[in-house]
Order: C-alpha cells, then structure tokens, then sequence
C-alpha cells in the first residue's frame, strides 16, 4: 500500500489536471493499492491538514481540464520559516500532517517558488517527488515545462487577432505577455505571431533603437507594428540602475505595467497612435493543449514508476528529449532563462525581428 500526498501550489497553469492524472493512473495500472490524499490550495493545505482523500473518480474525466482539482494558491518560500498570525510553526505543522497521515511521500507540482518549499520539505526528512509547472518555462534544471506551449498558443492567438486590426487601422500595438522575469513565453508567442519587435527582460531595450525599427516599417511602407513585450521587459537604463534605486523607481512608477511606459514613449517620438493589449491570466486558463496532455502525462507516469521504486528527492524533468530525474537540490532557487546569444534569438534577428538592443 502506498499513500501519497498531492499538492498544487503557485500560479495554476493548464495540465496541472492531467500530470496528477498521469500519476495516479501509472499507480492504479501497477496493482499496488494506493491512497490519495488532495491537500487543497497549496502548501495551505498541508499546513492546516486541511486535505480530501481522493479516489480514481476524481482523476476521471481531467485531462482536458484546465486549472487544478485541489486548489492553489501562493505561499512564499520567505515565508515559511515564519510562524503564522497564530504562532504556528508552518514547517513543523506540514512535517506533522505527513506523518500523522503515515504518508510514505508527497507529489508537489509547481514552480519556482514551490520547488524551494520542496527541496526544504525534503531535508527536513520528507519524501517529496515533485513536477515542473509553470507557463513561464522559467524552472532550471528542466527544458520544458507544462503549461507553457498551451501559454504561447493564447499569447499567439491574441497577436493574430490583434494583426488584423491593427493593419485596418495603421496602428503600433503593443502585445503584454505574461512571464514573470524571464522571456521564454514573450520570444515564442512573439515568433509564432510574427511580431515586428520582442522585448524580453534578458536583453534589455533602448528605446531609440525601439523607435527606429518602427521608423524603419514605416519608411518601407508597413503600416504598422507589432510589438511583443514582456510583462518583466527592462530598459538599458533600469537595467543600468542600482537594486535600491529601481525599487524606488518602481515605487513611483505610474503606469500600470511596462507597455504603457513604452507606449508613451513611442506615441511622444513618432507620432502614431499606439494601443496596448494584455491578455493576462487568460495566457493561464482554459484547457492544455495536446502537447501539454501528453507531456503532463507523462512526467506525471514517471513520477508514479518512481514512487513505485521508492525514488525519492527528484523532480521529474525534460532534457535532450528525455524525462530524466533532477535532483531537488539542483533546481531549487534557481532561474532558467533566455540567453541572448542562443540560436533561437540569432536566428529571431535573422528574421528582421529586432529586440531594441
Ligand atoms: O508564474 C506564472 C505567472 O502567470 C507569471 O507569468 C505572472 O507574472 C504571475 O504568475 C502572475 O501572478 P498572479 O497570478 O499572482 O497575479
């Protein structure tokens, strides 16, 4: 017999369903009985033992679903060592529902800031076994993670819809892409979606530069311009600023995200008339896309074959086109991002794409 915690913790993206699916079916199919037990909304859950047990049923009928069956929410690494409002020791209370419920392992789906919660779940003694979710793609020690094709087909509808009418109208659209403080989402849909300029944090921008390859449409005779912007994109001077003096800047900023302030900027020195569209958490919702299905399910069959060999402190990722076992270690507190110099924006430039640096 073996009983599992399962929790899905940070921002929901699409396939979180079928990875838990892919879990549970990989057990059931192996004959070992098995007892589930769904902590709701996070690490909250495992805190508060506030859990459901879940059986085949449940996992019947979810792989097209998007969001997550158990709930989610956000609960800050930082945060963890602190006690509660109440005084509760949240490690200490997670540490007891494991063993209160005799688990012989948790299975944790998240990203960043989850992984850290885990790798810490981890030397505290717990069996942990965790999968990399997250529309960001942002999560070391994985190429791929799910979510994120199903992110870059939204964000690309969204800059096929927006091409037609800015081409009626002549305009500059600028196109906000969620993804945290990496590019991974904005380079992709921005490639898919045949925008004119990327901006990503990893490269940041110049606005002159910004200006010019719009000048430089126009000159040519295109009408207008697509720019694909991260929610995390950075100007050459931001970038330049000290830790202390962005925080103050951000403190002061008066727009309400990024694109606004480049918007302004390009409306101030061409003279065209600009629009913003942010497709926001819709880049999150919605069902996976098959290449999220069959990736979620399978990470989520390798991560039931290695509860089945007691295979312990890994998360299940992708490398190389192979499912491999990263050790928990390794992945937490670290950053996955686009380098400027790969072959993918090179060969983006090639395309004419220009990145405003
Ligand atoms: O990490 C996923 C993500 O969607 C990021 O792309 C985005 O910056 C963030 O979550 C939004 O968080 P929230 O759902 O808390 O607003």
């Amino acid at each position: 017999m073996k009983r599992i915690g399962m929790l899905t913790s940070g921002g929901d993206c699409q396939a979180l369903n079928a990875a838990m699916r892919g879990v549970v079916k990989c057990l059931s199919c192996s004959g070992e009985p098995v007892e589930i037990y769904g902590f709701l909304e996070g690490y909250k859950g495992l805190i508060y033992g506030n859990f459901r047990m879940l059986t085949g049923a449940d996992f019947s009928g979810i792989l097209t679903k998007g969001g997550t069956i158990l709930g989610s929410s956000r609960t800050p690494f930082k945060l963890m060592r602190e006690p509660d409002e109440n005084g509760l020791d949240k490690v200490e209370a997670m540490k007891q529902n494991y063993y209160k419920l005799r688990l012989d392992c948790l299975v944790i789906l998240g990203g960043n800031g989850t992984h850290k919660t885990a790798n810490m779940l981890r030397e505290e003694g717990l069996n942990v076994v965790t999968l990399p979710k997250t529309i960001d793609n942002d999560l070391w020690g994985t190429d791929m993670t799910f979510g994120f094709q199903s992110a870059v087909n939204i964000a690309t509808d969204c800059i096929d819809c927006i091409h037609t009418t800015a081409a009626s109208h002549g305009r500059v659209f600028i196109v906000e892409v969620m993804g945290h403080k990496v590019g991974y989402l904005t380079l992709n849909a921005g490639m898919a979606g045949g925008a004119d300029i990327i901006l990503i944090p990893e490269i940041p921008y110049d606005i002159k530069k910004v200006v010019d390859a719009i000048n430089k449409r126009s000159e040519r005779g295109s009408k207008f311009t697509i720019l694909a912007v991260a929610e995390g994109a950075i100007s050459k001077e931001d970038a330049a600023l000290s830790k202390k003096d962005y925080k103050k800047k951000m403190a002061e900023y008066k727009y309400p995200s990024v694109s606004y302030e480049i918007a302004e900027k390009i409306q101030k020195k061409t003279g065209l008339d600009v629009r913003v569209t942010v497709p926001g958490h819709t880049q999150r919702g919605g069902s996976p896309c098959p290449y999220d299905r069959v990736f979620a399910s399978r990470l989520g069959a390798q991560a039931g074959r290695m509860i089945l060999n007691g295979e312990y402190g890994f998360m299940v990722g992708y490398k190389n086109r192979e499912i491999v076992k990263v050790p928990l270690e390794d992945v937490a507190g670290k950053l996955k991002m686009v380098e400027p110099d790969s072959d993918i924006i090179q060969e983006a430039k090639m395309l004419g794409i220009s990145f405003g640096d």
